[in-house]
């Protein structure tokens, strides 16, 4: 435990950054705990993702979303958090992520991330359309949002999820220091 305000690691980015992955192999390193929004909401709700979605629409998605980040952002524990790519356009909750954690975007070209992205994937409604266009419609919405939260932005469109931890943690190393 730390009584340092800004305890948290946080990744920010669109669908296909490798926030889990990533974040998860961060934890690994840093050995602690790591959690991904789009869990809390599904543990919040009780059910899956993609159903909160169908029968909540996407507003019921978010409202659930703001209570999975606030939750995250007073563990006392530092945690290393991937926020769902649309958690960060909640005004409080930018402010919540930037003021508990250290917030790295993690960015990649629309075409690189629709080559990672399964389009029928459930949790992922919002691609449904179609993965690229849908990806260059966010990353322009998005990329402004995604920037003023950034404490530091990290490429990953030629790096492995290990060469992109390694450069996420001397990013947060650099910012302790
Ligand atoms: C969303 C991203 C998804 C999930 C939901 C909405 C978005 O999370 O929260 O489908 O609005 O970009 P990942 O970014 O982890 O895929």
């Amino acid at each position: 435990m730390t009584d340092d305000p800004r305890r948290h690691l946080v990744l920010v980015g669109l669908m296909g950054a490798g926030k889990t992955t990533v974040g998860e192999r961060c934890a690994q390193r840093l050995d602690r705990p790591f959690v991904d929004t789009d869990d809390l909401v599904q543990t919040l709700a009780g059910r899956p993702v993609a159903e909160v979605f169908a029968t909540d629409g996407e507003a019921g998605f978010r409202a659930l979303e703001r209570h999975a980040v606030a939750d995250a952002c007073a563990s006392p524990v530092p945690l290393v958090i991937a926020c769902g790519g649309g958690a960060v356009l909640d005004p409080d909750s930018r402010r919540r992520l930037h003021t508990a954690g250290f917030v790295v975007w993690l960015r990649a070209r629309p075409d690189v991330l629709a080559g990672r992205v399964d389009a029928e994937d459930l949790e992922r409604p919002l691609l449904a359309g179609g993965s690229l266009p849908t990806l260059e419609r966010l990353a322009t919405t998005r990329a402004p949002v995604y920037e003023t939260v950034a404490d530091a932005t990290v490429a990953t469109d030629d790096r492995t999820p290990d060469e992109v931890a390694t450069v996420v943690l001397e990013e947060l190393a650099r910012c302790a220091a």
